[in-house]
């Protein structure tokens, strides 16, 4: 329901994606890794404790989280199963790490998880001699046994995905020789920039239209400073929210502007949004900026399939945005939304459709009819998913009437502060009365 004008200046937590990276690279390096910013939510909290259950501790003093590395190679045999909750970054990247250590590891998950596919990182990790011990099983719970004689391989992604490139090259790091993964489509490129500052030998290169990306194994990687920039994908609900409350005028300090991350903030400015990117600077070998984002009256567009992996995780708040937007906005190339925490094609239609919005989804696209306002009055099936959780809770600050969620725990996952911060920005959710 219409919060009043959210305006003011903030700061998101860190990025989910360099802080579950932050703590891995920090576990495989010799030396202490001390990290600010780090993002304290329950997907990479269970990344630090999956890092320590392996020997490499992982703990907070102060502000700074702080990780004992054993140096590539030296991970031990943990003493029980790794659970990685929700997460399927932090799961698929350690999996890359324990196929290069002598190591039997069960990986376990929650509901959302044990639905994800792992064949997309199981295959290249078994060419390179990564064995699973339930022959022919493609999620988890599954146990894994590593081993110190990797082989390297060329490998081009089937999909466009950052997790399966950061898990190849992370064996690739302790395997006997070059690893190469060849992309057809930019994906988030913070494993290659962070391997780079922790000083392992990766290069990048353009042929034939493709980026192979290669690394050498047998890698020494030194405990490095790191500071964890804002994270876009959660600046991306508060941006949203500025542009369909009336009145607002809000400023997320301190983002990563990634270009590999920033499609959303394309996207909006090319529906009319008036988002600004200000004092733009380096922090830690990532762009950062301050985004400013006002309330704007925007229209539908076309976003091409070609920018969905520089926006992959903020298509359901886009949509959400759509339907405040005038006339209809096509979203094209969304295959690999289906294999998110939930079916996000599926639940993003669907909670629209709960709200009294036309939107539609034929193969791998979705289109949504924006009439300028959502009508609201429905409840939101969330599916395990954060971002589902947040999307719908961000429309229901500009809805007629209310916009409910079945649960909103799992926003925990990647944002916990959401309510806090929105609440800062003066809007008010409302808990089941129960
Ligand atoms: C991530 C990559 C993306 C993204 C996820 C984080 C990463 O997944 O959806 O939230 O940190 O590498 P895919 O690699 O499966 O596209």
């Amino acid at each position: 329901m219409r919060a009043p004008p959210l305006r003011g200046r903030l700061r998101v937590p860190g990025d989910k994606s360099i802080s579950h990276r932050a703590l891995i690279f920090g576990a495989l390096a010799t030396g202490t890794t001390r990290i600010r910013g780090l993002l304290e939510a329950d997907d990479v909290i269970n990344t630090a404790r999956a890092v320590a259950a392996l020997g490499a501790p992982a703990e907070k003093r102060d502000d700074i989280w702080e990780v004992k590395g054993r140096g590539p190679g030296g991970l031990r045999q943990p003493a029980g199963p790794l659970d990685f909750g929700n997460s399927g970054t932090g799961t698929r990247l350690m999996m890359g790490v324990i196929a290069g250590h002598p190591i039997t590891v069960l990986m376990t998950g929650d509901a959302s998880l044990s639905r994800r596919p792992m064949r997309r990182v199981l295959a290249p990790l078994m060419q390179m001699g990564l064995e699973v011990l339930e022959p022919g099983k493609e999620t988890l719970p599954l146990t894994l046994r590593g081993t110190s004689d990797l082989v390297p391989i060329v490998y081009a992604l089937p999909v466009p995905s950052a997790q399966v490139k950061s898990a190849v090259l992370l064996a690739g790091l302790h395997a006997a020789g070059e690893t190469t993964v060849i992309e057809h489509e930019a994906t988030r490129d913070h494993t290659e920039r962070m391997l780079r500052h922790f000083g392992a030998d990766v290069r990048t290169e353009r042929k034939n239209g493709a980026t192979h990306i290669t690394v050498k194994g047998d890698a020494e990687l030194a405990g490095r400073d790191i500071l964890v920039p804002g994270d876009p994908s959660s600046a991306a609900f508060l941006a949203a929210a500025a542009l369909i409350v009336p009145g607002s005028d809000v400023t997320i300090e301190g983002v990563l502007i990634n270009p590999t991350r920033t499609g959303l903030y394309t996207t909006f400015r090319e529906m009319g949004g008036d988002v600004a990117f200000l004092n733009e600077r380096e922090e830690g070998g990532e762009p950062i900026a301050d985004i400013r984002v006002r309330a704007s009256n925007l229209k539908g567009v076309r976003v091409p399939a070609e920018r969905a992996p520089s926006m992959i995780d903020e298509y359901p708040v886009l949509a959400a945005v759509s339907a405040f937007a005038q006339g209809s906005t096509r979203m094209d190339g969304l295959a690999e939304l289906k294999v998110k925490e939930s079916d996000r094609l599926q639940a993003t239609a669907a909670g629209l459709v709960a709200n009294a919005v036309k939107a539609r989804v034929d193969g791998d696209s979705l289109t949504v009819e924006g009439g300028g306002r959502i009508k609201g009055g429905g409840l939101v099936a969330t599916h395990l998913d954060h971002r589902i959780a947040m999307a719908f809770l961000t429309a229901g600050l500009a809805s007629e009437q209310r916009i409910a969620v079945d649960d909103a725990s799992m926003i925990a996952t990647s944002f916990p502060e959401f309510c806090s911060i929105m609440e800062s920005l003066g809007a008010r959710f409302e808990e089941p009365v129960t």
